[in-house]
Order: C-alpha cells, then structure tokens, then sequence
C-alpha cells in the first residue's frame, strides 16, 4: 500500500489577509465545506489503496493539523513537526526517512502538497497506479499538467520518451522560469506544469537526495534518528533539522536528477496559489464578479469581493481583488496578486 505524506507547513502568504502566519491556507476554507488540508486526506482515504497519511508541519501549525484530521475522522500514521522552517527538500527528506524506519526501506511515499484543488475522480486513481507501478520500477515520479498560460510559479517538466508503465521520462526539469523562458517552452510544446505531487520509493529517494543535496539529506536522516515522540506527534530533533539548508525539493532534487518521470495527469487541478486563482476557481457572475460574505457590487466586474468581517460596498472597479479578513483589508490588481508574498514582507518588516 501506498503512504502519502502531506507536507503542509507552507506560509501561503500571497492569500493575505486570509491566510496568516497563525493559520495559512491549507488550514483555510475557501471553498467548500472543509479546508484544503482536510481535502487533501480525504483524497488518499481509501483503505484499499494507501495506509493512513503521515502529516509533516510546522510546530507552529501542531494542533491546526492535528484538530482537522480529527474533524473528519481519519486517524493519521503520525504528525512529524519541523522545529524550524527548512522548506520542502528537508520535508520531504525527513518524510521518507521516518516512513523508511516505520513501513521498510522500498516503501512508497505519495508527496502531496496541502494547497490544492484537485478532483479525486477515476482520472485521479488511475494515474496514482501508474505512479506507483513507475515509482516500483526505480523513477522518481511528478505528475504533469497541461499549461494553459505561461505562468511563472511552477516547475516546468519537459517530457521524453515513453515508459512501459504508461509514465514518461523527464528530460529536462526547470522550476519557476521567468516570463521569457515560460514563454519559449510554452511555444515549443512538449511541456507539463509540475503538480507539485510526487510518488518516490523511500530509499531511492533518500539516494538520490544523499547525492544532489547531501547537506538537506544529512540533517532531515539525523533528525528523524534524534526524533522524540510526543503523544500523536513525533518532534523532529531541532538542532540536527536546522543544519539543513532552506530549499525546495523542486530546485535540490528535481531539477538535478537524471532518474525522474512523469504521469500525465488528466484530473482536474488548481494551485489555489494567489488572489487571482482564487478568482478563476470561484463561481463567476455576468459581470465576471467572484463574491463571498457580506459585500455589495456597483458598476464592477471581473473582480474578487471577499468579506469575513462587516459589510463591503465597492464602486467602479475591474479586474481587482478586495479582500476583508476579520483585522486586515488588502485591495490590489487580480494581475499583481503574484506579488502579494512581497508586500507581506514589507509589512512583516514595518512591525
Ligand atoms: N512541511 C513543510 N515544510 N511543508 C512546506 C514547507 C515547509 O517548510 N514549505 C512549503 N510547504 C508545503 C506547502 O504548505 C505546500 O503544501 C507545498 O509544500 C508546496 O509549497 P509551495 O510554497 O506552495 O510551493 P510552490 O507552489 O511555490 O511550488 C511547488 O508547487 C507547484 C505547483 O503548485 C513546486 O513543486 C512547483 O514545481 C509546482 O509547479
Ligand atoms: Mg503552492
């Protein structure tokens, strides 16, 4: 059976002011009557087909995390927390190391990031199965997307020969190209999004990652190996984890290896990764108005009117995001909601 692992310890921070540094979005509901976090585990539910999911997270988020799997009655195989934020390569490394020492060494790991909108129906199954006949024959596995637009926030997969198992090799991988580049391999074809889901074989993984980020590798093995357990969660040792350097599996590992895959994955799927796909994924009026709370729209269109606190009246406006949280107001361009992480920053600074 197959284990997914949830690595939900992302700061989300272009969804401000919805997403906070106490409760970031996957712990949010946005859409829906349950939290991305909580749609994730039901997605990798079925009993038949995966052992219950590890969560790895931020200290920080312990009981967020813990309270939602309890909300939705799924017991997990355990919540493995980060005494600091070392990004997702450390994650994952700390994942695979903790699963190889509880399930066995070829254990395979389904990664799945806790922020994404994803519709779990046959597509989905099907292409989980080809990932893991693929991750078994020795690939690290991605999952692809077809690009619509030459976004700048994913990974871009260039796709190779065929494989027997229904998966494709991975020639070239390239996280987060700027404009021009995303331009040229979106005119040349031949190139998926990266899902940000992954399946590995553990040691493999952990092979692979002793090899292109010995650093990230050393530290997450050392600290699963010093873990200390705590009722339902296993702490990671804090100084052996914050050796590790801060980078994302995509630049440490993916990008480096030679031995990655990919399945095209043909369910539908959305990074809820700013204002602006937030708008895309909401139910449009006429006008191209995404609205949720209390607000009230005059001569606008293809805006985003959220409110969750007091009523929001908002006059003559296109194509922009107003966001009411319950203590903050952010008004912006849907086409700069890319830089919100920016201006979080500034304000984060100007305290
Ligand atoms: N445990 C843990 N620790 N989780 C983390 C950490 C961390 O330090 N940092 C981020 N995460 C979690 C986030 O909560 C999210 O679920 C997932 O890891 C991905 O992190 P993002 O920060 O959202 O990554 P991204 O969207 O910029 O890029 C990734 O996803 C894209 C698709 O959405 C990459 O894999 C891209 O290649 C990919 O296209
Ligand atoms: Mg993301």
């Amino acid at each position: 059976k197959i284990i997914p692992v949830i690595i939900a310890g992302g700061k989300g921070t272009r969804l401000w002011p919805l997403s906070r540094a106490t409760a970031p979005k996957q712990f949010i509901q946005f859409v829906g009557d349950r939290t991305l976090f909580q749609a994730t585990l039901a997605r990798v539910s079925d009993p038949m087909v995966y052992e219950a999911p590890l969560v790895i997270t931020n200290e920080d988020f312990r009981f967020l995390a813990a309270e939602q799997a309890r909300a939705i009655g799924l017991s997990l195989s355990g919540i493995l927390l980060e005494p600091s934020a070392r990004n997702t390569a450390a994650a994952v490394a700390a994942s695979a190391a903790f699963v190889a020492k509880q399930f066995g060494e070829n254990a395979l790991i389904l990664v799945l990031a806790s922020d994404h909108e994803v519709v779990s129906g046959p597509e989905y199954a099907d292409a989980i199965h080809i990932a893991a006949k693929t991750a078994a024959s020795g690939k690290l596995v991605t999952f692809g997307i077809t690009p619509i637009e030459p976004a700048t926030g994913y990974g871009y997969i260039e796709v190779g020969d065929k494989l027997a198992t229904g998966a494709a090799e991975v020639k070239r991988f390239v996280e987060k190209p700027v404009l021009a580049e995303a331009e040229k391999m979106l005119a040349a074809g031949g190139f998926a999004w990266n899902s940000g889901m992954f399946m590995f074989n553990t040691s493999q993984v952990l092979q692979e990652l002793g090899l292109h980020a010995p650093d990230v590798e050393r530290a997450a093995s050392q600290a699963v190996a010093k873990a200390l357990n705590d009722l339902d969660f296993v702490r990671l040792d804090p100084q052996a984890f914050a050796a590790s350097p801060d980078i994302s599996i995509d630049y440490a590992l993916m990008e480096k290896t030679t031995n990655a895959a990919v399945v095209p994955a043909s369910f539908t799927w959305s990074d809820i990764g700013s204002w602006d796909a937030v708008w895309k994924l909401g139910i449009r009026d006429e006008a191209g108005n995404v609205t949720s709370g209390n607000a009230t729209l005059v001569n606008t269109k293809n805006s985003l009117v959220m409110s969750r606190h007091g009523h929001l009246a908002v006059q003559g406006l296109d194509g922009v995001a107003v966001i009411a949280s319950e203590d903050a107001i952010y008004v912006g361009r849907l086409n700069e909601s890319q830089n919100v992480g920016t201006l979080v920053k500034q304000l984060a600074a100007a305290k």
